[in-house]
């Protein structure tokens, strides 16, 4: 055991564990070792000296986000290109769908509890999904009975609602 050991450097046993040190790890494995130890460093050191932040970076793509979801809704695309093409793709589609078209959720917020669901009328407001109105089932007197409201207890709309919607609404009520 002993005449062994100092015969032979490279192999030593100790405890019934051997230890080799002619052998050395395969040439990809030290490579890999050390590049991924240069990697790591790397990679801490671009998060921790650039300025770089999670938070940043999201305020960044809001800012972008706004500022073509403001330039599209100006109406006039031609005048504004958004810079990224996406965004500014979905925030023109987004456009037209945000004064609401069909004017359902409108109705449903604001007349559904006097002329109930769909206009079949409560107890409250008359049915308007009957074919002919008190006032006329024109756009105009529709307009008129929206926005100045009608004696009868029906309360004017002018100050809540822009004449969008309720230019939406007349046409809910004329597809009723
Ligand atoms: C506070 C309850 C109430 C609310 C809310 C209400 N209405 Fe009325 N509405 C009435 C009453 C009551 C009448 C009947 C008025 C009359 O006969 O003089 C009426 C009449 C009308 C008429 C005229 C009907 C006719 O026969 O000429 C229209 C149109 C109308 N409402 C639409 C709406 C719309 C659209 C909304 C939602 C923006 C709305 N109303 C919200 C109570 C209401």
């Amino acid at each position: 055991m002993l005449d062994n050991h100092e015969h032979n450097h490279a192999v030593h046993e100790f405890d019934g564990i051997i230890e080799n040190r002619v052998s050395s790890p395969p040439i990809y494995y030290t490579i890999l070792f050390y590049g991924l130890v240069i990697w790591g460093v790397a990679f801490c050191a671009f998060y921790l000296l650039s300025g770089w932040s999670s938070e940043a970076e999201f305020q960044q793509k809001m800012m972008t986000y706004q500022e073509t979801y403001q330039k599209a809704s100006l109406s006039d695309p031609t005048s504004s290109t958004p810079k990224s093409a996406p965004p500014a793709e979905k925030a023109v589609a987004a456009v037209p769908a945000e004064p609401e078209e069909d004017g359902t959720t409108l109705y449903a917020e604001k007349c559904a509890m006097c002329h109930g669901e769909n206009g079949k009328g409560s107890g409250i407001g008359p049915n308007l999904a009957r074919p002919d109105y008190i006032y006329g089932k024109t756009p105009e007197a529709i307009t008129e009975s929206i926005a100045m409201g009608r004696s009868g207890g029906m309360p004017a709309f002018s100050d809540q609602l822009s004449d969008d919607e309720i230019q939406v609404l007349v046409n809910f009520l004329l597809s009723l």
